[in-house]
């Protein structure tokens, strides 16, 4: 039965009744619907407004209740209730008859299910950062096992200068670490409780809210009722840091992707994480890499949805804020999901060294080392830069690498070049140069690697 049903004469449209109901998708909010009620029902007995009988029957039918959505989650989908507030009180008022009745005085159904989902939000953004923290390990450990393997690192995806296959991994390391700290940033803006600030003017009832809001778990009670019942701050911005990881996550995959194509072969995946072709029996795809590519446009499109219904709505409350939840329920948990698989499939990729080396010393990738020989031996980098890229044409020309090149040729074209060119020309002496802090020096990526493992220590 409808929670208002008194002022109306008609009976309700079964067409407006489904387009209005929100139990099928709010009953994942149950459990923080009934926890909501059971701090509820304990401020209502300190403010006299129902005995402490009345207050105990409330608190041991709830969690009863607790303890069957426990056991099955779907059960209020058996029911037909408008939402799951709606449900939580009718189960009740089966269970207490009068009683159940009190447990609505002085709140709101806007000032409940800003909390619910707030109280979801909490709970679900720890999972994800668990989620995260998962992802990130899995990358130490990749980033570990790949030791000082070399491959060709990119710009414009034209081979630019050779990294540490680990530089790589903790490059994503970083971005993963920025996410996590922007979930723990939104987490502390989330932790002020709606509950006490009624539809919209606050509640009529001499409501402890503090001691309300510290019994659920939050920080402190929110300051505005007009702002508390009608802010979905917290789900924009954890859309907007899941959008940021997805993004992140789906730039990881396309890197695999590239490394694990028949051109690269840098990396091979796992027969157990890939997929082949109905038709081409060669074929080994990497559907799941190119998976967390492709969800991570939905996500980013729950991050529009939520951002557009928001935009434009007058105080207070509006029923266009039931739009919160699908988009959001979902971004979370594809979210969660995917650092998840992540986190399965990395130790399954594995890194093809020789190929990677091969490929690294290929187009012309020292051509900047051969530049700072010359810097070092007084030019200035402007001539350099003009020189070395006048040897790249010779030696494309003749398809032949810088090192290859004889001495007397390079000295054509720069009498400061001697003897000591080649070893200057050599992968490792480019990788060794690149000591100075965040470059790709074997020793500099192991400081990395021992810094961002004692930070995952600390976590
Ligand atoms: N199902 C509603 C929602 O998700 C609950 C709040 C309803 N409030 C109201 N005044 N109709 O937003």
């Amino acid at each position: 039965m409808a929670m208002w049903g008194g002022r109306f004469q008609e009976a309700t449209l079964e067409e407006f009744r489904q387009f209005n109901d929100s139990l099928s998708f709010d009953y994942l909010l149950a459990l923080q619907d009934i926890q909501a009620s059971r701090a509820w029902a304990k401020q209502l007995a300190a403010a006299t407004i129902i005995t402490a009988d009345e207050a105990e029957q409330l608190d041991t039918a709830l969690a009863q209740l607790a303890q069957a959505v426990a056991e099955n989650p779907k059960l209020p989908l058996q029911t037909a209730d408008e939402d799951i507030h709606s449900w939580v009180e009718s189960q009740l008022t089966q269970q207490l008859g009068a009683v159940a009745k009190k447990l609505h005085t002085g709140r709101s159904r806007n000032d409940l299910v800003a909390t619910d989902l707030r109280l979801w939000t909490k709970l679900n953004a720890e999972s994800v950062k668990q989620a995260l923290l998962a992802a990130i390990q899995a990358l130490l450990v990749f980033a570990e096992q790949a030791g000082t393997d070399v491959m060709p690192g990119y710009t414009h995806l034209q081979r630019a200068q050779p990294v540490l296959v680990a530089h790589w991994a903790l490059a994503y390391v970083e971005m993963f670490r920025r996410d996590l700290s922007r979930i723990e940033d939104a987490l502390v803006r989330m932790d002020s409780c709606p509950l006490g600030c009624g539809a919209l003017a606050g509640t009529g009832i001499a409501i402890d809210r503090q001691a309300l809001a510290e019994s659920l778990g939050f920080a402190h009670a929110a300051r505005n009722s007009l702002d508390a019942v009608s802010d979905r701050d917290y789900v924009v911005e954890l859309s907007a840091a899941g959008s940021m990881c997805m993004t992140h996550l789906s730039r990881l995959a396309e890197d695999v992707i590239f490394f694990c194509s028949g051109e690269a072969g840098f990396f091979k995946l796992g027969d157990a994480i890939s997929s082949g072709s109905s038709l081409m029996p060669q074929k080994k795809n990497p559907d799941v890499f190119e998976l967390l590519r492709g969800k991570t446009g939905r996500v980013l499109g729950h991050l529009v949805a939520i951002i557009h219904t928001l935009k434009g709505l007058p105080l207070a409350y509006n029923k266009d804020m039931q739009e919160d939840k699908q988009g959001f329920f979902d971004l979370i948990q594809t979210w969660q999901q995917s650092l998840l698989v992540l986190a399965t499939v990395l130790p399954h990729l594995s890194v093809n060294s020789a190929k990677c080396r091969q490929a690294a010393e290929l187009g012309y990738s020292n051509a900047t080392d051969l530049a700072d020989y010359l810097v070092s031996k007084g030019m200035p980098f402007r001539d350099a830069h003009e020189v070395v890229g006048e040897l790249v044409v010779v030696a494309s020309v003749q398809q032949v690498a810088l090192e290859a090149m004889p001495l007397a040729t390079l000295q054509q074209y720069s009498a400061l070049i001697a003897d000591d060119v080649f070893a200057a020309l050599q992968l490792e002496a480019g990788l060794e140069k690149r000591s100075a802090l965040a470059g790709t020096a074997p020793k500099r990526v192991l400081s990395a690697l021992a810094e961002a493992k004692a930070w995952f220590e600390q976590q």
